[in-house]
């Protein structure tokens, strides 16, 4: 777990945040490249964040969140570019290196997840995400740090889901996508190149389709485990993707065929592709990021409509 979380308020946990907020800073801490940091997430009410502002800021006011980073980054600098500086953030207990303690304010969380029509569970991710690039150097002092700050954001939103439009699908998490990719890894059939693959598809609606190689002695019908899932999803009408998880025998990225078929279908070019071995760790590009200058229905559709 990435995170420590501490729920200091006497309303009822959302279900399932510790898992999403560990899954938050995970994605944050890998792309600043610093994988495995960890940090705290207090979560207070509206007196309590206004205290802390007094006590370690001199700011009478209360806030959306607070960050205290546990190290100090000179001008221009970001716990990324310096491993051996953030060694000395290295906490034996925890047996991690510390990045510092965030305080998320779960009245304005509320406030703020109503005005923008989501959940209080998605507005602490953000307020997290937002967090743990703070702790990590970042500022938004200067318009050119807050263009440097808000883009490493966005690129976690991508990679997390937590986009603004469409919203839905935070319910399960990666890490959930791709153990089912694992499970469907299961039933591969790979007799003739003996890689095998599985595939989970999270559709928009929150369905979830699995999908596995299958070969074929005329190799060239053969399918790979992202087209078996589209076609699971598309059967049961559900041409909305929001993520897709891929689990082989080793890490691979799907082949140029699938990614033109997730691209039919993907939500948008933000969603999430979530590759690792099989039983490993996995890692997340956008299908934006496989499929750059893409060709898509709308192209053909707006052409149609001349
Ligand atoms: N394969 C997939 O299932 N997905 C990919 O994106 C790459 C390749 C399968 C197809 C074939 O059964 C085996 O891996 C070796 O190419």
């Amino acid at each position: 777990m990435p995170i420590e979380l501490q729920w200091e308020v006497s309303e009822e946990m959302p279900e399932g945040l510790e898992s999403f907020l560990s899954e938050v800073a995970d994605a944050c801490t890998e792309l600043e490249g610093v994988p495995g940091a960890c940090f705290a997430v207090r979560v207070v009410d509206a007196e309590a964040i206004r205290e802390l502002n007094r006590a370690m800021r001199g700011v009478d006011a209360s806030t959306d969140v607070l960050s205290f980073p546990t190290l100090r980054y000179p001008a221009g600098t970001t716990a990324g570019n310096d491993p051996r500086r953030l060694r000395r953030a290295y906490d034996p207990y925890l047996g991690a290196v510390n990045l510092g303690d965030c305080a998320l304010n779960i009245r304005r969380a509320r406030e703020q997840a109503a005005e923008l029509g989501h959940s209080v569970k998605r507005e602490l991710g953000y307020l997290t995400a937002h967090s743990a690039f703070h702790l990590m150097g970042y500022d938004h002092m200067t318009e050119e740090d807050k263009r440097t700050m808000r883009a490493m954001e966005k690129r976690a939103m991508s990679r997390l889901r937590l986009w603004r439009e469409p919203k839905g699908g935070i319910d399960v998490t990666n890490r959930e996508l791709f153990d089912r990719a694992c499970e469907a890894h299961k039933s591969s059939y790979a007799p003739y190149s003996n890689f095998h693959v599985g595939a989970c598809i999270l559709a928009e609606d929150g369905r979830t389709f699995l999908g596995c190689n299958f070969e074929n002695a005329s190799l060239g019908a053969t399918i790979c485990a992202e087209r078996c899932a589209a076609g699971a999803a598309v059967v049961a009408g559900a041409r909305r993707f929001a993520a897709i998880a891929i689990a082989a025998d080793e890490a691979a990225w799907p082949c140029g065929i699938c990614r033109q078929v997730l691209r039919e279908f993907a939500v948008n070019l933000d969603m999430p592709v979530i590759v690792g071995p099989v039983g490993g760790d996995f890692t997340i590009k956008t299908l934006g990021e496989l499929l750059p200058e893409s060709f898509g229905p709308e192209d053909v559709l707006h052409h149609l409509a001349k």
